[in-house]
């Protein structure tokens, strides 16, 4: 085991049976939840475990083309907004949806120290007391339960910056694995999203992005380049060799390693894993809807659109401003998103509100009670057998 200051880092043999640097905090090995598909198995099954209370269910007339997306021809489907602490909402998913998810985006709180106030109304806070163990178990008890509700092949992107996405990656790669090549489980990409907001500092350079780190279940994942890249075109970008046919076409040759490479001008390039073409919301921007920390669209279309399907179950535990269901819900997947701040469920039901058109969704949160859970079919979800009960 070596001991670097704080932390420790020790080999192990992680629950997918790799051998692999660990990180140690104080109180991982004491508070350790949930480890393993098997004990997740013990939540799935536990009856004192918490569930939802659906309080509103919200149906617009559809538009002729515009259909409601359902998992299957016989049963309809809701998609969810619920209000509740992750702690709470995620094992209460897991005994729904474990195993279905097939893409997820998280955007958690950064461990920056600050309180985050929409107008006069604190919309979270991120303070930790500055305990960083507290925080880095916080952030291991998610991952491993979003694993758990991961399809086998679903990704995971996890948003966030300078302060911690070091200790994440390495948390990561223990619960998703670590493959460098791309014909494994675990660790995909870290994108770096660059921006351009104002502020510079004199003492360090200016930190202008934030990180997003792309895992997937297994080795077998959606993954759509194609989709968000840009057309190969004409111009030239680097060392290819520009072809031209007598019909004016375009095609592009490299050889690497004894190969030659031909590309069509027609064909799409998979984008890098630098984004510095979606920018930030400057302060107004008229896609801003006033939630302290929200994301562009753009960046969860592209998200979307590369990693999942239509009608695709898209899950979003930090929704804040809303951003993920919204654009899920425009590109046709399905959507559960959840967030413990009444603001941003208020923010986020807006927001959807406002879309000229939206599929039907609920608004839930968690009720307190041990009632143990029937399948009711309606909404298309497992509901509690005393729902009303446990109000
Ligand atoms: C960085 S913001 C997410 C911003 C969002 N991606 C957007 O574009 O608007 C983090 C969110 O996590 C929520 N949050 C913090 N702790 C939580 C918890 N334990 N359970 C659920 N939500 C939590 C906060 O209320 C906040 O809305």
């Amino acid at each position: 085991m070596l001991s670097c200051g704080y932390f420790t880092v020790s080999k192990i043999v992680n629950n997918r049976g790799i051998n692999m640097a660990e990180l140690v905090w104080k109180g991982k090995y004491t508070n350790q939840q949930w480890a393993s598909d098997e004990e997740a198995e013990i939540i799935i099954s536990n009856p004192t475990i918490q569930h939802f209370y659906t309080y509103e269910s919200i149906e617009r007339q559809s538009a002729d083309n515009w259909s409601n997306v359902a998992p299957s021809s016989t049963q309809s489907w809701y998609n969810r907004l619920i209000l509740g602490d992750k702690n709470a909402v995620l094992p209460a998913l897991l005994y729904e949806f474990a195993g279905q998810i097939n893409l997820i985006y998280i955007d958690p709180p950064f461990m920056t120290g600050r309180d985050f106030k929409s107008g006069m109304q604190l919309a979270y806070s991120d303070k930790w007391d500055n305990d960083l163990d507290a925080y880095l178990q916080w952030l291991y008890e998610t991952f491993i339960l979003l694993r758990q509700l991961l399809a086998s092949n679903g990704s995971i992107y996890v948003h966030l910056d300078w302060r911690i996405t070091h200790y994440a990656r390495v948390i990561l790669d223990e619960v998703f694995g670590y493959n460098p090549g791309t014909d494994g489980p675990g660790f995909k990409n870290e994108i770096i999203w660059h921006y351009q907001s104002g502020g510079r500092s004199l003492k360090h350079y200016a930190r202008k992005h934030d990180t997003i780190l792309l895992y997937t279940k297994s080795a077998h994942y959606c993954f759509h380049g194609e989709r968000i890249g840009e057309r190969r075109g004409a111009k030239k970008r680097n060392h290819m060799k520009k072809c031209v046919d007598t019909g004016g076409h375009v095609q592009w040759t490299i050889s690497s390693a004894g190969r030659l490479y031909t590309y069509d001008e027609d064909t799409f390039m998979t984008p890098t894993d630098v984004w510095s073409d979606i920018s930030h919301l400057h302060q107004k921007d008229p896609e801003r809807n006033g939630y302290a920390t929200q994301k562009p669209a753009a960046l969860l279309e592209r998200i979307i659109l590369a990693s999942s399907e239509e009608n695709d179950l898209v899950l979003d535990c930090f929704c804040g401003s809303g951003v993920t269901p919204t654009v899920a819900d425009q590109l046709g997947r399905r959507w559960i998103a959840c967030d413990q701040s009444e603001l941003a469920l208020k923010t986020t039901c807006e927001r959807l509100l406002a879309q000229d058109q939206v599929h039907p969704f609920i608004l839930q949160r968690i009720a307190e009670g041990t009632s143990a859970h029937v399948n009711s079919g309606k909404y298309g979800i497992i509901e509690p057998a005393n729902n009303q009960a446990d109000q």
